[in-house]
Protein backbone atom coordinates (compact mmCIF):
# COMPACT_ATOMS: atom_id res chain seq x y z
CA UNK A 1 0.00 0.00 0.00
CA UNK A 2 1.32 3.55 -1.30
CA UNK A 3 0.69 5.96 1.56
CA UNK A 4 0.65 9.89 -0.02
CA UNK A 5 -0.29 13.14 1.61
CA UNK A 6 -2.14 15.31 -1.37
CA UNK A 7 -2.03 19.16 -1.57
CA UNK A 8 -4.52 20.95 -3.40
CA UNK A 9 -5.33 25.10 -3.50
CA UNK A 10 -8.80 24.52 -5.34
CA UNK A 11 -11.89 22.68 -5.72
CA UNK A 12 -9.91 19.57 -5.54
CA UNK A 13 -11.60 17.20 -8.43
CA UNK A 14 -8.30 15.15 -8.80
CA UNK A 15 -8.26 14.65 -4.89
CA UNK A 16 -11.98 13.32 -5.25
CA UNK A 17 -11.22 10.76 -7.84
CA UNK A 18 -8.34 9.95 -5.95
CA UNK A 19 -10.33 9.53 -2.82
CA UNK A 20 -13.00 7.52 -5.17
CA UNK A 21 -10.46 5.47 -6.46
CA UNK A 22 -9.38 4.47 -2.37
CA UNK A 23 -13.07 3.43 -1.89
CA UNK A 24 -12.06 0.20 -3.82
CA UNK A 25 -10.32 -2.37 -1.46
CA UNK A 26 -8.08 -3.46 -4.84
CA UNK A 27 -6.21 0.27 -4.98
CA UNK A 28 -3.38 -0.01 -3.78
CA UNK A 29 -3.36 4.09 -2.18
CA UNK A 30 -4.16 5.45 0.82
CA UNK A 31 -4.57 9.22 1.62
CA UNK A 32 -3.36 9.77 5.20
CA UNK A 33 -4.18 13.35 5.10
CA UNK A 34 -4.39 16.67 2.74
CA UNK A 35 -3.19 20.01 2.86
CA UNK A 36 -3.68 23.68 1.08
CA UNK A 37 -2.19 26.81 1.12
CA UNK A 38 -5.25 28.18 1.61
CA UNK A 39 -8.98 27.53 3.12
CA UNK A 40 -9.70 25.98 -0.39
CA UNK A 41 -13.26 24.25 -1.23
CA UNK A 42 -11.58 21.05 -1.99
CA UNK A 43 -10.73 20.20 1.65
CA UNK A 44 -14.67 19.25 2.03
CA UNK A 45 -13.79 16.14 -0.29
CA UNK A 46 -11.23 15.32 2.61
CA UNK A 47 -13.60 15.69 5.51
CA UNK A 48 -16.44 13.78 3.72
CA UNK A 49 -13.74 10.53 3.72
CA UNK A 50 -12.79 11.55 7.46
CA UNK A 51 -9.30 12.46 6.19
CA UNK A 52 -6.94 14.52 8.85
CA UNK A 53 -6.76 18.21 6.55
CA UNK A 54 -4.04 21.07 7.16
CA UNK A 55 -3.91 24.51 5.85
CA UNK A 56 -0.67 26.47 6.35
CA UNK A 57 -1.02 29.84 4.34
CA UNK A 58 1.99 31.74 3.13
CA UNK A 59 0.37 35.48 4.52
CA UNK A 60 1.28 34.23 7.92
CA UNK A 61 5.25 33.56 7.30
CA UNK A 62 7.72 36.49 6.65
CA UNK A 63 9.42 34.41 4.28
CA UNK A 64 8.16 31.57 1.68
CA UNK A 65 10.72 29.57 3.17
CA UNK A 66 9.76 29.64 6.37
CA UNK A 67 6.35 28.74 5.10
CA UNK A 68 7.19 26.04 3.26
CA UNK A 69 9.46 25.22 6.34
CA UNK A 70 5.67 24.50 8.51
CA UNK A 71 4.41 22.95 5.71
CA UNK A 72 6.96 20.25 5.16
CA UNK A 73 6.72 19.39 8.69
CA UNK A 74 3.30 19.09 8.39
CA UNK A 75 3.09 16.67 5.93
CA UNK A 76 6.25 14.85 7.33
CA UNK A 77 3.70 13.97 10.65
CA UNK A 78 2.11 11.79 8.19
CA UNK A 79 5.30 10.00 7.03
CA UNK A 80 3.72 9.34 3.93
CA UNK A 81 5.56 7.56 0.63
CA UNK A 82 4.62 10.27 -1.88
CA UNK A 83 3.77 13.79 -1.91
CA UNK A 84 0.86 14.44 -4.75
CA UNK A 85 0.23 18.41 -5.92
CA UNK A 86 -2.76 17.79 -7.05
CA UNK A 87 -3.80 21.64 -8.34
CA UNK A 88 -1.79 23.17 -5.75
CA UNK A 89 -0.60 26.53 -7.23
CA UNK A 90 2.02 28.06 -4.90
CA UNK A 91 5.62 27.45 -6.74
CA UNK A 92 7.54 25.38 -3.77
CA UNK A 93 11.31 26.47 -2.59
CA UNK A 94 14.32 24.39 -3.29
CA UNK A 95 14.66 22.89 0.62
CA UNK A 96 11.16 22.16 0.22
CA UNK A 97 11.97 19.78 -3.11
CA UNK A 98 14.90 18.44 -1.95
CA UNK A 99 13.74 16.85 1.18
CA UNK A 100 10.80 14.98 -0.49
CA UNK A 101 12.58 14.43 -3.83
CA UNK A 102 11.81 12.28 -5.69
CA UNK A 103 8.86 11.27 -3.55
CA UNK A 104 6.59 14.67 -5.03
CA UNK A 105 5.00 14.82 -7.70
CA UNK A 106 2.65 17.16 -9.98
CA UNK A 107 -0.06 17.05 -12.18
CA UNK A 108 -0.10 19.85 -14.63
CA UNK A 109 -2.86 20.55 -17.67
CA UNK A 110 -0.25 20.86 -20.39
CA UNK A 111 1.72 18.42 -22.39
CA UNK A 112 5.26 19.72 -20.92
CA UNK A 113 7.33 21.33 -21.77
CA UNK A 114 4.79 22.87 -23.62
CA UNK A 115 2.91 25.69 -21.55
CA UNK A 116 4.62 25.42 -18.24
CA UNK A 117 3.15 28.10 -15.12
CA UNK A 118 -0.17 28.69 -13.30
CA UNK A 119 -1.84 29.67 -16.73
CA UNK A 120 -1.40 26.87 -18.70
CA UNK A 121 -5.02 25.64 -20.70
CA UNK A 122 -5.14 29.71 -21.09
CA UNK A 123 -1.39 30.20 -22.46
CA UNK A 124 -2.63 26.97 -25.11
CA UNK A 125 -5.46 29.07 -26.33
CA UNK A 126 -3.26 31.81 -26.97
CA UNK A 127 -0.75 30.24 -28.70
CA UNK A 128 -3.28 28.79 -31.05
CA UNK A 129 -2.62 25.44 -29.96
CA UNK A 130 -4.48 22.44 -32.04
CA UNK A 131 -3.81 20.15 -29.33
CA UNK A 132 -2.64 19.92 -25.06
CA UNK A 133 -3.06 18.16 -22.65
CA UNK A 134 -1.96 16.47 -19.09
CA UNK A 135 1.29 15.97 -17.98
CA UNK A 136 2.24 14.09 -14.61
CA UNK A 137 5.67 14.33 -13.33
CA UNK A 138 8.45 14.29 -10.44
CA UNK A 139 9.07 17.48 -9.08
CA UNK A 140 12.17 18.96 -9.32
CA UNK A 141 13.76 22.67 -8.58
CA UNK A 142 12.64 24.29 -11.63
CA UNK A 143 8.79 24.94 -12.61
CA UNK A 144 6.83 22.35 -14.34
CA UNK A 145 10.75 21.32 -15.63
CA UNK A 146 11.09 17.52 -13.63
CA UNK A 147 11.21 13.69 -15.45
CA UNK A 148 7.46 13.42 -16.92
CA UNK A 149 5.60 9.76 -15.82
CA UNK A 150 2.55 10.41 -18.25
CA UNK A 151 1.21 12.23 -20.53
CA UNK A 152 -2.12 12.45 -22.53
CA UNK A 153 -2.83 14.62 -24.90
CA UNK A 154 -6.77 16.20 -25.63
CA UNK A 155 -7.41 18.27 -28.58
CA UNK A 156 -8.27 21.71 -28.23
CA UNK A 157 -11.76 22.71 -29.81
CA UNK A 158 -12.52 25.80 -31.91
CA UNK A 159 -13.98 28.57 -30.47
CA UNK A 160 -13.87 26.89 -26.24
CA UNK A 161 -13.39 28.67 -23.57
CA UNK A 162 -10.10 28.27 -20.92
CA UNK A 163 -13.03 26.54 -18.58
CA UNK A 164 -14.39 24.83 -20.77
CA UNK A 165 -11.02 23.29 -22.40
CA UNK A 166 -9.82 22.79 -18.48
CA UNK A 167 -12.73 20.87 -17.28
CA UNK A 168 -12.42 18.35 -20.32
CA UNK A 169 -8.87 18.04 -19.98
CA UNK A 170 -9.51 17.67 -16.41
CA UNK A 171 -11.63 14.47 -17.06
CA UNK A 172 -8.53 12.96 -18.37
CA UNK A 173 -5.91 14.13 -15.73
CA UNK A 174 -8.08 12.48 -12.99
CA UNK A 175 -7.90 9.17 -14.84
CA UNK A 176 -4.59 9.43 -15.18
CA UNK A 177 -3.41 10.75 -12.11
CA UNK A 178 -5.56 7.55 -10.47
CA UNK A 179 -3.72 5.27 -12.95
CA UNK A 180 -0.20 6.86 -12.22
CA UNK A 181 -0.59 6.38 -8.17
CA UNK A 182 -1.34 3.30 -8.89
CA UNK A 183 1.53 2.03 -11.11
CA UNK A 184 3.80 4.05 -8.39
CA UNK A 185 2.20 1.74 -5.84
CA UNK A 186 2.63 -1.26 -7.97
CA UNK A 187 6.66 -0.32 -9.05
CA UNK A 188 5.29 0.02 -12.42
CA UNK A 189 6.83 3.03 -12.23
CA UNK A 190 10.11 4.32 -10.87
CA UNK A 191 10.74 7.87 -9.45
CA UNK A 192 13.77 9.53 -10.32
CA UNK A 193 14.75 12.48 -9.59
C1 LIG B 1 -5.68 20.75 -12.39
O1 LIG B 1 -6.04 20.81 -13.75
C2 LIG B 1 -4.16 20.80 -12.24
O2 LIG B 1 -3.47 20.20 -13.28
C3 LIG B 1 -3.93 22.29 -12.24
O3 LIG B 1 -4.95 22.79 -11.44
C4 LIG B 1 -6.13 22.00 -11.64
C5 LIG B 1 -6.73 21.68 -10.29
O4 LIG B 1 -8.01 21.16 -10.43
N1 LIG B 1 -2.63 22.59 -11.74
C6 LIG B 1 -1.85 23.54 -12.24
O5 LIG B 1 -2.21 24.31 -13.10
C7 LIG B 1 -0.48 23.63 -11.61
N2 LIG B 1 0.38 24.47 -12.39
P1 LIG B 1 -8.76 20.49 -9.18
O6 LIG B 1 -8.57 21.43 -7.98
O7 LIG B 1 -10.19 20.42 -9.62
O8 LIG B 1 -8.13 19.14 -8.96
Amino acid sequence: MLSAVVLISGGGSNLRAILDATKNPMYPVKVLAVGADKPADGLAHAELFGISTFVVEPDRFDSREAWARVLLSNIQHFEPDLVVLAGFMKILPADFVKALSPRLINTHPSLLPNFPGAHAVRDAIAAGATSTGVTIHVVDEGVDTGPHLAQSEVAVLPGETEHQLHERIKVVERDLLVSVLQQIAEQKITLNA
